[in-house]
């Protein structure tokens, strides 16, 4: 089955309010009204609204992400943003379980689940993280770890709601490091994900989720990993930040 290619700029914490203004008006004026490839952009939280309100005056078709969220609805939890909060500014899309939230902030697989479980609930689309550490996959345990990650991830997901899901396959040794997956590598793995799915689900499910690659992709390197059978377009960080970069590699998805 034919899937539509899904590419997300992650700005993680990078660029202030006039950068993250200028970045989205370019990228609005850029790809206009193309929708071959789905574009969604993550701001840091304070810029949300206002990127959000540019995408709208322009009736962009670019997504508005969140890079994180609280599951519960409202209430005494100092410092965090509710999903409702997150639509009400215009988001459509949320990540949820990178691997800075894993690895660097501490988030469990049971967190994670909770997240991705009310986001779903909340009617968002959810990009469900995943990826090996450079030691795991030393072990030869790529596979395992994706595999772990997953089920305690989707625990609860129903087959109705996979059409709410995305997942990006990202090597945390990748991220952020120049250093990128092979593309026979990286499609091992997303034919692994494609594979537990089946079994999770259906084929038609396994079928139709789309599996973004994420970890240092660039202009430079995006045709040949999009063009893996399972690989399905990318989960970008820094190449996402530079106008020319992101929609080259907006480019090579289609
Ligand atoms: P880089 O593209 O900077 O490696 O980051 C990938 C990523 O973490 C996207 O979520």
């Amino acid at each position: 089955m034919a899937r539509k290619p899904f590419v997300g700029g992650n700005w993680k914490m990078n660029l202030h309010q006039a950068e993250a203004a200028q970045l989205a008006a370019a990228l609005v004026q850029q790809i206009a009204a193309d929708t071959s490839v789905d574009v969604a952009i993550c701001p840091a939280f304070p810029y949300l609204a206002s990127v959000g309100e540019l995408l709208c005056d322009a009736a962009s078709p670019i997504m508005l992400g969140a890079q994180d969220f609280y599951f519960q609805p409202n209430g005494a939890y100092t410092g965090e943003v509710s999903l409702s909060m997150l639509k009400d500014v215009g988001v459509k899309v949320v990540l949820v379980g990178h691997s800075e939230r894993r690895h660097v902030i501490g988030e469990s697989d049971a967190l994670i689940n909770e997240k991705v479980l009310a986001a779903l609930e909340a009617g968002l689309h959810v990009i469900l993280c995943v990826g090996e550490k450079l030691e795991q996959r030393e072990a030869g345990k790529t596979d395992a770890i994706n595999a772990g990650q997953i089920a305690l991830g989707l625990a609860g997901v129903k087959t109705a709601q996979m059409k709410q899901i995305t997942i990006a396959y990202e090597p945390v040794w990748a991220i952020g490091t120049g250093k990128t997956a092979t593309p026979a590598d990286a499609q091992s793995a997303h034919q692994g994900i494609r594979k537990q799915l089946t079994a999770l689900y259906d084929a038609s499910v396994a079928g139709s989720v789309r599996i973004q690659y994420g970890g240092s992709v660039k202009a430079s390197n995006a045709k040949e990993l999009f063009s893996q059978a399972d690989i399905d377009g990318g989960l970008i960080g820094g190449a996402a930040l530079k106008t020319d970069e992101f929609m080259a590699i907006i480019k090579a998805a289609r």
